[in-house]
């Protein structure tokens, strides 16, 4: 272990939070923020301002709330800055996006006009339904990182910030199988240089990020910083690292709901998902490119989860679907229908219905939020890498190459309260009870003597 159990740094002065892509999901994010600040909103949603952690024994009722328990920086920390290849301010993207009303926008419309975009790194190759003129427009990839990399440093100079977080919420990228050029560091910044068409916007941000040893998550399902080139880095340079693709409307639905069926040892002969949406992010994924990214991303889901290899019976010929359809009056109100057909005791069948009309970014800006919190805890905490504690926030949680990833919600959930436990300090909970019945013996026995 790089870190020493309970000696983690507080957090001092300001924490710069680094957004490329300044869309519906990043908008409201810092409009929750702002209005959160100010007393005209709640965080639901978030771990870190709202969930309690147990410590120690039950009998201690030792129950504080993570924000009190964990040396986190405070919301009134966070100093914004961000990318995107529209020169819109948060606020105008906000009203947009039209994931919160006007009148509610209003009272946060400063803060958030301040929000300006600095030019995007992009290239229209691998997001083909979108079209920018805010972008940068060097000859070589590797000049792209270098003008990322000065952008970073003048807002850390202009805001006095010594430290920085990025995730990426932009958009998703075509579909990229990690190649040569992403093996090595070496062969990554050869490729930088040579324009290598395999590395898209979203690595450039990310190696940018990591060279200057600032953690990194990626929203997205695309690459990115999962390739060891990356990661070779990150672990050199003491920066952590996390992804991919927030976990938010089906996918979350479909971790809280798979886990309890398999507990159960019920079988599963299909699940077909479905959505409609009508956002920016809908209107991407309407390209089979950038949807097949995302289809990779959500499918790997449930084999993780219902392990077909060891219990073929159960799970050995599941049919498992996944459609998004882009449904412009949607907006960012998305309906998802889930129709699961189980089976139980001998054999028999049953059907589940989810039908979810929930509100994408409204799902996923309490993520950001936690995972700029906790990343900056990491960072100060000494972890380096891959964090794989983070794998409750992630559709496609990262790990290392010899482990196979945690899909479920309630395993990562308790990764992620344990993690917390040893950064701290405090006993990790087995949740067994075991040792609580043997200390009531060890009492009782006591009492007879
Ligand atoms: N909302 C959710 O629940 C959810 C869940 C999982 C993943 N995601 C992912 O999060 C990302 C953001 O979602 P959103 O709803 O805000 O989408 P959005 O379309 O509203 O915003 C994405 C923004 O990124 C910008 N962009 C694209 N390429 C860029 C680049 N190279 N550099 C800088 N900016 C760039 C776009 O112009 C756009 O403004 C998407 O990739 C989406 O798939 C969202």
């Amino acid at each position: 272990m790089s870190f020493q159990p309970g000696q983690i740094e507080r957090p001092q002065g300001p924490l710069g939070v680094l957004l490329p892509g300044l869309g519906a999901v990043a908008s409201t994010f810092i409009a929750g923020v702002e209005l959160i600040k100010r007393g005209r909103a709640q965080p639901y949603g978030s771990l870190t301002q709202l969930q309690g952690d147990r410590l120690g024994k039950r009998p201690e009722n030792r129950n504080p709330l993570i924000k009190d328990f964990v040396p986190l920086a405070e919301l009134s920390d966070l100093v914004y800055g961000a990318w995107d290849i529209f020169p819109d301010n948060a606020y105008e993207v906000a009203l947009k996006a039209g994931v919160l009303g006007p009148e509610v926008l209003k009272e946060v419309e400063g803060p958030l006009s301040e929000v300006k975009p600095w030019p995007a790194v992009f290239d229209q190759t691998y997001v083909r339904n979108l079209q920018g003129s805010h972008v940068k427009n060097p000859t070589h990839k590797m000049d792209m990182a270098e003008m990322i990399m000065r952008d970073i440093e003048d807002f850390k100079r202009r805001h006095r910030i010594s430290r920085c977080v990025m995730v990426w919420c932009g958009s998703t990228e075509a579909h990229l199988k990690a190649t040569a050029t992403h093996k090595s560091l070496e062969a990554l910044e050869k490729g930088l240089k040579e324009n290598a068409p395999d590395i898209p916007p979203s690595m450039i941000y990310a190696y940018a990020a990591i060279r200057l040893g600032i953690p990194y998550a990626n929203g997205a399902p695309n690459l990115s910083a999962d390739i060891p080139a990356l990661m070779s880095l990150a672990e050199e340079l003491d920066c952590p690292v996390a992804g991919k693709d927030f976990k938010t409307g089906q996918t979350l639905m479909k971790t809280i709901v798979a886990p309890g069926l398999k507990a159960r040892m019920l079988g599963l002969s299909g699940w077909f998902s479905t959505n409609i949406l009508g956002n920016r992010d809908g209107e991407v994924l309407a390209d089979p490119e950038s949807f097949r990214t995302k289809e990779v991303s959500k499918m790997s889901v449930l084999d993780a989860i219902f392990q077909p290899e060891l219990y073929p019976e159960l799970y050995g010929k599941c049919y498992h679907k996944v459609r998004i359809e882009y449904y412009p009056p949607r907006g960012d109100a998305k309906e998802g229908w889930d129709s699961i057909d189980i089976f139980g005791w001998l054999g028999l069948p049953m059907q589940i219905k989810i039908n979810f009309l929930c509100r994408d970014s409204i799902l996923a800006a309490p993520i950001v939020l936690d995972l700029v919190l906790f990343l900056d805890l990491a960072k100060r905490a000494g972890l380096k890498g891959i964090q794989e504690w983070l794998s409750f926030y992630w559709k496609s949680p990262m790990c290392s190459p010899e482990l196979s990833p945690e899909h479920d919600l309630f395993i990562q959930h308790m990764k992620l309260k344990n993690t917390l436990r040893i950064l701290m300090g405090e006993e990790v909970i087995d949740h067994s009870g075991l040792d609580y019945y043997e200390a009531l013996r060890e009492v009782a026995g006591i009492y007879r003597a």
